[in-house]
């Protein structure tokens, strides 16, 4: 693609692709790169730039996916090779952009490589591509040291042959040694592989874990980055300073090819360390959490909407807006509840939630991201105004956390249920009739196919629809310009130059438009210039 849009990184909404669950074409119940093909014009139509797909690759799918055994090949169950070149190609003629998923930090432990590791036994080079160690205690029963897995449990597990081996996630997902250049020549080639084949750019998975202090202390009491005086991150795992040669490396490479190729980070950092991935030799850009966690409060957005603008701007990069994605609990859910953010998943798990209210706000919340400077990232189904899936049966439950927080946190799964394309019964479209999707979807889903929703006006759709829309026609939007205007307390009011404002009222009280501004867009009823609490409107100055 040409040079003048070589920046279309900068503003991108990108579609995310769930594919396990977002189109079924042979009818496995499991989604593939067929039912995917099938949809792309359904995605164009919605008027995004680009999809980022979730790990495809061959896998034994204990983590969804996030345990690849082969990282140049796709999953049997998706498809082959030469059906994601067709895909590409036919994305492309769309005008879409597709994204990758990389997933650096650790594989499968089916992964030939883990697989050579344990045939080879302590000691040997091929155990040094991973980080094993002995064990602790007289007989080394104790694992090496009291680093925890994301999943619960401890970081790591033991052989036969005695030794432990790290693992951050799943013990099927084996931590890769970075400090090992027989890793970094092999993962430069798969981002080669894949650039070659066409995408567009990868999402690097767990961006900030890759990198690990070699002397593997213990972490005490620490939870998260322990910056010294100097600024420098102590941590032994999360966000160490040595990350950043890895992905000076990488930019590198996406340099290497003549069309602009891109990086999107995974890195759940502190406030203010964002920006050392986005410098202009690394990472493009990198996923907001601070604003998907974020409670749906005036006060707080604005603190984190102004942080993320200007943390950012010092190393010139863009800043990014997301509400959901295939980690966290949908946000009409959240939005629905008592507390709106996002906390740990024992406080707020089964939280009763009002799906009523929950939308009304997560239509105002797609108008404020969608009007903010910079890019935007929609989950699969949120346009559809999908809530989260709380109550599947216990057995149908598939996230690694459940079994491995001993049935405490029933994990992901909720958000992960396959979507309802159209018809009135299960599976509403995702596979062809009488399949069974891999997770079962609610009956009531009847009400939120993309069929039902393209047929009414007022529909979830037809608001991203339009805002994706006018994001495109209108002149504002393509620029960055962003500024507060006085507003009372509860409400953001923002122009993005040339007139256009955004208001979202979340306060208790109407809100009284100003004069002489034209509603181009609304999320909910507007009447006599009146905004109701928990809506936004989109305005351009007379
Ligand atoms: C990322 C992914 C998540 C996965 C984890 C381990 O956080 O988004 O789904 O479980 O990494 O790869």
């Amino acid at each position: 693609m040409s040079n003048a849009t070589d920046n279309w990184w900068r503003s991108a909404v990108i579609y995310q692709v769930y594919i396990r669950s977002f189109a079924d074409g042979d009818g496995d119940g499991t989604g593939d790169i067929a039912g995917l093909r099938s949809r792309l014009p359904y995605l164009a139509e919605l008027g995004v730039d680009a999809i980022w797909i979730n790990p495809w690759y061959p896998s034994p799918l204990a983590d969804g996916g996030y345990d690849v055994s082969d990282y140049r090949d796709i999953h049997p169950t998706y498809g082959t090779l030469a059906d994601a070149e067709k895909m590409i190609a036919e994305a492309h003629a769309l005008g879409l952009r597709v994204i990758l998923d990389i997933v650096p930090n650790h594989t499968s432990d089916q992964h030939p490589w883990f697989q050579q590791a344990l045939a080879a036994g302590p000691g040997s080079p091929e155990r040094r591509r991973y980080l094993f160690r002995d064990g602790r205690g007289e007989d080394g029963s104790l694992p090496p040291n009291d680093w925890h897995a994301a999943f619960g449990g401890p970081a790591w597990t033991r052989v036969p042959d005695g030794q432990w081996y790290l693992h951050l996630f799943a013990p099927e997902q084996p931590d890769l040694n970075w400090d090992h250049p027989a890793v970094h020549a092999e993962l430069d080639d798969v981002l080669r592989f894949w650039f070659d084949l066409g995408v567009d750019g990868f999402r690097i998975d767990v961006a900030h874990g890759m990198a690990k202090d070699p002397a593997l202390p213990d972490l005490g009491l620490t939870e998260f980055s322990v910056l010294t005086a100097e600024g420098q991150n102590d941590h032994p795992h999360w966000d160490r300073d040595s990350v950043h040669d890895i992905f000076r490396r990488w930019r590198a490479i996406a340099d290497g090819y003549p069309d602009r190729r891109v990086f999107v980070a995974e890195a759940h950092v502190r406030p203010g360390r964002l920006a050392h991935y986005l410098r202009d030799d690394e990472l493009h850009t990198a996923f907001n959490f601070d604003f998907l966690k974020c409670p749906l409060e005036a006060g707080p957005l604005r603190e984190v909407i102004d942080r993320s603008i200007t943390g950012l701007a010092a190393v010139g990069a863009p800043p990014t807006w997301v509400l959901s994605n295939h980690d966290e609990t949908r946000h009409v859910t959240r939005y629905g509840r008592a507390y709106t953010g996002v906390r740990s998943a024992l406080l707020d798990q089964g939280a009763p939630s009002d799906h009523a209210l929950g939308t009304r706000r997560a239509r105002a919340a797609a108008l404020l991201m969608l009007a903010l400077p910079g890019g935007a990232y929609i989950y699969q189904g949120e346009e559809l105004g999908l809530y989260e899936v709380e109550d599947l049966p216990e057995t149908a439950l598939q996230d690694p956390t459940w079994e491995r927080s001993g049935h405490t946190i029933r994990g992901r799964d909720g958000c992960r249920v396959p979507i309802p394309w159209l018809g009135t019964t299960p599976p509403f479209g995702f596979g062809p009739p009488r399949s069974v999707p891999w997770l079962p979807q609610p009956q009531d889903w009847t009400a939120y196919t993309a069929e039902a929703a393209s047929a009414d006006p007022a529909s979830m759709l037809q608001l991203y629809r339009a805002a994706l829309r006018l994001r495109r026609a209108v002149p504002a939007f393509t620029g960055e310009a962003f500024s507060w205007l006085d507003s009372p307390q509860g409400t953001l009011v923002f122009e993005r130059g040339a007139g256009l404002l955004c208001v979202v009222n979340l306060s208790d009280l109407p809100l009284p438009l100003p004069d002489a501004c034209q509603v181009l867009l609304a999320s909910g009823p507007v009447d006599d210039r009146i905004l109701p609490t928990d809506t936004a409107v989109w305005l351009q100055r007379d």
